[in-house]
């Protein structure tokens, strides 16, 4: 029997409060309505294993980890996501639509924390042995507006509270990953109505993984 096509792998991107969970979901049912299998997953977490680091990562105190130590963390979580879930679902020809991914960890933790980018490129090295998303939907959003919305929803984690100081820099570093590499980026203006927003990242789709 020959092997099935690979699956092509899409992450969603951005900041707090940006609609990525529900984006991600509509993104997920608009494939599968196109007759692909898929699979739906995010970051922190993904995997038994890598859930678990999740719970380390989001819970309890802000200055809880050492900036570099918790982005060893995160490429930890990723590593076990992508050995375990991702790369098995790729090869099966399976759709991976992903909720974060390591780009998160530029912005979260390069940006926002200080580490230096060399850890980050170090550490991608290792984890990922050279997998990289088919396509990245950035979804940007002014930062209050964002942190509004997740504060609404009632979400709490470390990265909520760090302040709108922080998660200014985190999507000035969103905008510059979308402007570095356009070809494996599409920007969306998550400022948008919800269905604005699904209809612009389904045209991205559409434009850049052609049925
Ligand atoms: P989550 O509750 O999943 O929030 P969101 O809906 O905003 O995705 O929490 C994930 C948090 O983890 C979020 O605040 C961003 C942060 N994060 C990092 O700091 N680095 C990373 O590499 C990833 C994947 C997430």
């Amino acid at each position: 029997m020959s092997r099935p096509a690979r699956g092509r792998f899409i992450t969603l991107e951005g900041g707090e409060g940006a609609g990525k969970s529900t984006q991600a979901r509509l993104l997920a049912a608009a494939l599968a309505a196109r007759g692909l299998p898929v699979l739906r997953t995010r970051e922190p977490g993904g995997s038994p294993g890598a859930e678990a680091i999740r719970g380390l990562l989001l819970g309890q105190a802000v200055a809880r980890w050492d900036s570099v130590a918790e982005c060893m963390l995160h490429f930890a979580a990723r590593r076990e996501h992508v050995q375990a879930s991702i790369r098995p679902a790729l090869e099966a020809g399976i759709w991976v639509v992903c909720d974060r991914f390591a780009d998160s960890t530029y912005a979260y933790q390069c940006h926002g924390q200080g580490v230096p980018r060399a850890v980050f490129q170090a550490l991608s090295e290792v984890a990922l042995e050279g997998l990289r998303p088919d396509l990245t939907l950035v979804l940007d959003l002014p930062v209050e507006r964002g942190l509004g919305r997740a504060t609404a929803r009632g979400d709490t984690n470390r990265y909520e509270a760090l302040g709108a100081g922080f998660h200014a820099k985190v999507r000035e570093a969103f905008l510059a990953i979308a402007a570095a590499e356009p070809e494996r980026c599409a920007l969306v203006d998550a400022s948008q109505p919800l269905e604005a927003v699904t209809a612009a990242l389904l045209r991205a789709l559409n434009a850049r993984l052609p049925a």
